[in-house]
């Protein structure tokens, strides 16, 4: 079996950070002290994904390849993928199709942000499930904005909504999605919804209706973040900054996951901790060496 492969989403229009994204992608923008977009990329590392393919628009391609390379300073390897106009969640398997070539899959929204005590478990556990899909489920205090997932007496998943006006459950499917390698040719049958997008729950129904669709939920030890609106930004940043500034300790670096992997050496860590040297980021990195 190829090993798994990973698909940051990084497209969209943003309309909600208007004017910020006007002429910005939203996934570059400062989420404290770094892009918001090395948040999702530190998910997918931390699930042992080496090779990412990263879906932007044509525009904004060339801001990402600068802010983020080839992938060779964190020991993996970008592929860039351009979304055309935003269609839909769905579709990223469809342009992601050649990339994944068969092999199972995680895809991670660019703006989405997870933080919690054994998440590594968590991650492992969904990717070594080689069949089916597996979801989280995070109870939400405003379910009606998101693809909402209820469950039957014996708490399997009954039903997967989007958006839906009288939610059945307050747990929302968050934009972490593990998939067999099968999603592409699911996506493809997927048809647009009434707002004209490939909807990514449509994609998940297919799993449920063949009885291999997995929601693990995320407990209130969690926090889950999708950072789409000026508050929910704000919110993740301060999140963030409050967790460093108390433990001393990063979150979501690409950098030190790397380090811990053993993908990169010593030597390409120095050259990091070069790059940004007279900041806390740097020097925080710095302190990993010792
Ligand atoms: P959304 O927040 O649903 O959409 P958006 O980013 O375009 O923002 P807005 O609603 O304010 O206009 O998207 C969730 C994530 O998925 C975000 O990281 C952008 C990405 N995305 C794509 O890359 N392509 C798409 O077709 C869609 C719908 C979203």
């Amino acid at each position: 079996m190829s090993s798994r492969k990973g698909i940051v989403l990084a497209g969209g229009s943003g309309t909600r950070l208007y004017p910020i994204t006007v002429g910005l992608s939203k996934q570059l923008l400062p989420l404290y002290d770094k892009p918001m977009i090395y948040y999702p990329i530190s998910i997918l590392m931390l699930s042992g994904i080496r090779e990412i393919a990263i879906i932007t628009t044509p525009q904004d391609r060339q801001q990402f390849e600068k802010a983020l390379g080839d992938g060779s300073q964190w020991g993996i390897e970008f592929t860039w993928i351009e979304q055309p106009s935003p269609d839909g969640l769905a579709q990223a398997y469809i342009l992601a199709e050649d990339f994944l070539a068969g092999a199972p899959s995680v895809m991670v929204l660019g703006d989405n942000v997870f933080f919690g005590h054994g998440l590594p478990v968590l991650l492992a556990e969904a990717a070594s499930q080689t069949t089916g899909a597996t979801v989280f489920g995070y109870r939400v205090a405003d379910p009606q904005r998101y693809g909402i997932v209820s469950f039957d007496e014996c708490g399997r998943v009954s039903s997967i909504v989007e958006k839906p006006p009288v939610p059945l459950s307050d747990y929302a499917v968050t934009g972490l999605y593990f998939m067999d390698g099968t999603a592409p040719a699911k996506a493809r049958r997927v048809v647009p919804s009434a707002r004209g997008e490939l909807e990514i729950t449509s994609l998940l129904e297919q799993y449920l209706e063949e009885g291999t669709l997995t929601v693990q939920k995320m407990g209130r030890g969690y926090a889950w973040f999708d950072t789409g609106t000026h508050s929910s930004l704000l919110d993740a940043g301060n999140f963030v900054r409050t967790l460093q500034m108390r433990q001393g300790l990063q979150v979501g670096s690409p950098d030190e996951i790397a380090f811990d992997q053993g993908w990169i050496d010593q030597n390409a860590l120095v050259s990091r901790v070069n790059l940004f040297g007279k900041n806390d980021y740097g020097r925080y990195l710095a302190g990993l060496l010792k």
